[in-house]
């Protein structure tokens, strides 16, 4: 069956904007979030506090955050991937960060500049001072379902690092298929080996890209499994820089579409959603890769 209700963790201003090739106005991001949040969004990932120069798109992450007024009831997470990210973070009084992990080699060297193992050792300090000062850890794992430079990923790769993750003390792993090439029976098969590890869907998220058009198809297997957290961008922005062979994320309109559909609940207001899309599209000078806001958006 599927569940009566599925939380979306928008990423839109995250994973969205970390791969615009030209820089958006810190005044347009904070819009986009305000009006993310206002759509019913209530978990909005807001920016990132990497290395500027890793990423010079969220360099801005400190005055976003300055702008941003929070809504009651919306959690405005950011990524932080070592100790110069958390008091960075720290510094802005942020309340929920996600690590963000690899489960390949190449990968972890080449997004973090670490390796598979140590990356851990990198995340623990990180996670462990995060929650002593009372905030709420997110983790994702990367290349989940395939990576460009080394293929397939096995299945217990994958359970290993991901449990590995949560042992640190995060309350959710966020499942990655950076470059979206997985289909749903490989969705079954990874969160039966989760499963079967004794890692439970209602701890884990999946985060799909779109790029072989099989988003929707996952996360409805998914969500069959038990998973009622869903990642998700607004418009189907997204990317990540390290791995050029991704494209968007599932876009959340798409989403919300079908959820819609089957009944299932988000709070999402769909029209709304929609103007936002359409709205940053026209700053961002191309239109929405979604199908949804295509359909509903102005001709
Ligand atoms: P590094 O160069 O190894 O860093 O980068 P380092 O620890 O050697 O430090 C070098 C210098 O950088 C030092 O300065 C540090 O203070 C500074 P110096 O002493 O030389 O003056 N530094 C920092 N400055 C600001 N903020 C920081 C920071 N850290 C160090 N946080 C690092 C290592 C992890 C920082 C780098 O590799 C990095 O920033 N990587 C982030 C890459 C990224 O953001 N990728 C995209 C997000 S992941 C993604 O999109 C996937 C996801 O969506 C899921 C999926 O789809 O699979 C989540
Ligand atoms: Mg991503």
């Amino acid at each position: 069956g599927l569940p009566a209700r599925v939380t979306i963790h928008e990423v839109g201003p995250r994973d969205g904007l970390q791969n615009e090739a030209a820089i958006v106005p810190v005044e347009v991001k904070a819009e986009f979030v305000t009006r993310l949040a206002r759509a019913g969004l209530t978990r909005i990932e807001t920016t990132s506090f990497v290395h500027p120069k890793w990423v010079p798109q969220l360099a801005d992450a400190a005055e976003l955050l300055d702008r941003l007024e929070p809504a009651p009831g919306v959690r405005y997470p950011v990524l932080v991937p070592n100790e110069r990210g958390l008091d960075r973070a720290l510094e802005r009084g942020v309340a929920e960060i996600a690590i963000f992990g690899s489960a390949t080699e190449t990968f972890a060297r080449r997004n973090l500049n670490q390796g598979l193992e140590s990356q851990f050792a990198m995340f623990a300090p990180v996670v462990e001072r995060a929650l002593r000062h009372g905030l709420r850890v997110r983790a994702y794992l990367s290349m989940c379902f395939g990576d460009p430079w080394e293929g397939a990923v096995p299945v217990e790769q994958v359970v290993r690092a991901g449990a590995r993750l949560l042992d640190l003390g995060c309350f959710e792993l966020s499942l990655g298929d950076t470059i979206g090439v997985g289909t749903p029976g490989h969705v079954a098969e990874l969160l039966d080996g989760f499963a079967a590890a004794g890692v439970g869907p209602e701890r884990l998220a999946v985060h799909f890209h779109d790029t072989y058009g099989q988003a929707l198809a996952n996360t409805l297997t998914a969500l069959t499994k038990g998973v009622t957290v869903v990642d998700a961008s607004a418009g189907g922005l997204g990317g990540c820089p390290y791995a050029e062979s991704a494209t968007g994320n599932l876009a959340t309109e798409d989403l919300v579409w079908m959820l819609d559909g089957l009944g299932v609940e988000t709070g999402v207001d769909l029209t709304s959603l929609v103007e936002t899309s359409v709205w940053l599209a026209d700053r961002l000078g191309r239109p929405s890769a979604s199908r949804v806001v295509r359909a509903l958006g102005p001709a």
